[in-house]
């Protein structure tokens, strides 16, 4: 389980991890935010649907990418957590518009 160290800098940044507020050290990262929400998943694979979370924590996985402040597949472990900054869920791919069928 992920739990913030009590020695570490004061919390003194509050975001909203799908509508949870979640008190974070300033200068944590955005997925340090879902980790510590206790969230066991911020989005799913575009084709199966799998669930994944935070995992390298260094902007190399993609594991991380949440809708933050409205903007999606934000990779959330390379963000600085922002007082007020709402994160969100990204499930699945964006949904395409069907081709209009031809006669
Ligand atoms: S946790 Fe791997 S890219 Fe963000």
């Amino acid at each position: 389980m992920f739990q913030l160290r009590p020695e570490g800098r004061p919390a003194n940044v509050i975001v909203v991890v799908e509508g949870r507020l979640v008190r974070v050290p300033a200068g944590a990262s955005a997925a340090a935010a879902i980790l510590a929400a206790g969230l066991h998943s911020i989005r799913e694979t575009s084709v199966k649907g799998s669930a994944r979370a935070p995992y390298c924590m260094m902007g190399v996985c993609h594991d991380c990418l949440a809708d933050i402040d409205g903007v999606a597949n934000q990779r959330s472990c390379m963000i600085e957590a922002r007082a007020g900054m709402q994160i969100r869920c990204q499930n699945r791919g964006r949904r395409l518009n069907p081709a209009p069928q031809s006669s």
